[in-house]
């Protein structure tokens, strides 16, 4: 980031006292307070109210992760006969756009309309930039509306073809408070398969079957009910950190994916959305280390959804594309919906 480069946070406000602030650096959504079922409300997502901490090496707490989220294998891909080289920050592997990705840019707001509880925000990737071919211009809108949901809304154009996968990287912990684990929250995710990984959490390219596994979350189950289990897969993950493939009916509009609930405060959250995958990433890597500054989060104390294409899919022809081309627009839309169990 440029010095003296200003960095806004802004917040969106509801009839119902449901309150998300989002700052410009990273387009990140750093805190969003939703009601419990006593009406309290409280902070819902792991994130930080001022710039110093996010500057420390943190991991993308609510960002907007791009221009590719998640990983490519060994930093490489072929594109239109043309083989392309990207930073390599995780292991051999391209890890949420590479060492500077979408979440370390300043983007652009237009300064929200009063009374309007919709921000857009812009950022331009240059030709080139982390190893990614094509200027792209990428644009991210949180929209809070009076049904409880926040919707986030993607378009990106580019000039040349490239790979696009736009993330948000939130981590949610329902219960409002940051130092307790997500091990006791309800978890189901509409989806009858997912893709298992290498060791290097790269897709092998199957899609296997979640029946009679740890990975079976069709009906609602306790995330820390089998993440510890013996299984070959969740060893790879050091839990749940894996793709799931959404079951979806060919409609464009958000699709039911998951359902989150903190059974003790009564906190749910549904979310819908119009991508293919799903990464449900129980929070393995935090460990409570200190960071240098501001307060750090420890194990598992959060836990991601992150609406997306599948991993690797430039390497993997046989899913969902990822290339965008001049002259169409990449369009997707993910929303959350707060409600409260009784
Ligand atoms: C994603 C990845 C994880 C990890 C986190 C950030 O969820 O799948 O393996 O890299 O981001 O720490």
């Amino acid at each position: 980031m440029r010095r003296n480069t200003l960095v806004h946070i802004y917040t969106l406000t509801n009839g119902h006292g449901i309150e998300a602030r989002i700052m410009t650096y990273g387009a990140a959504l750093v805190s969003l307070k939703t009601p419990d079922r006593n009406g309290k409300l409280a902070n819902v997502v792991l994130g930080f109210d001022s710039l110093d901490p996010c500057l420390a090496a943190v991991p993308y707490y609510g960002a907007t992760v791009g221009r590719y989220a998640n990983r490519i294998a060994n930093g490489r891909f072929t594109l239109d006969g043309k083989c392309y080289q990207l930073p390599q920050n995780n292991g051999t592997n391209s890890l949420h756009g590479g060492t500077l990705g979408f979440d370390k840019h300043v983007w652009s707001a237009d300064p929200p309309v009063p009374g309007s509880s919709a921000l857009r925000l812009s950022y331009v990737s240059a030709d080139g930039e982390e190893g990614y071919p094509g200027r792209l211009t990428a644009h991210v809108t949180y929209r809070l509306s009076d049904d409880d949901s926040l919707s986030i809304e993607y378009q990106a154009v580019t000039a040349a073809p490239t790979p696009v996968n736009l993330v948000n990287h939130a981590y949610f912990n329902l219960s409002g408070d940051p130092q307790a684990t997500v091990l006791d929250h309800l978890l189901t995710l509409r989806a009858e398969r997912f893709t298992p990984v290498d060791a290097a959490l790269i897709p092998t390219g199957e899609l296997r079957s979640v029946a009679d596994s740890p990975f079976d979350f069709r009906l609602p189950h306790v995330i820390g009910a089998r993440i510890d289990d013996s299984d070959a897969q969740l060893s790879r993950g050091n839990g749940y950190d894996h793709n799931w493939v959404l079951s979806k009916t060919g409609s464009q509009e958000p699709e039911l994916a998951a359902v989150l609930t903190d059974p003790r405060s009564g906190r749910s959250m549904e979310v819908r959305t119009t991508q293919p995958g799903m990464q449900f990433y129980s929070g393995n890597f935090l460990d409570g280390k200190p960071t240098g500054a501001g307060s750090v989060f420890a194990y598992r104390t959060g836990l991601c959804l992150e609406t997306q294409h599948f991993p690797d899919s430039p390497n993997h022809p046989a899913f969902p594309s990822t290339i965008l081309r001049p002259g169409q627009t990449y369009r997707e839309t993910t929303v959350l919906s707060f409600l409260v169990q009784p």
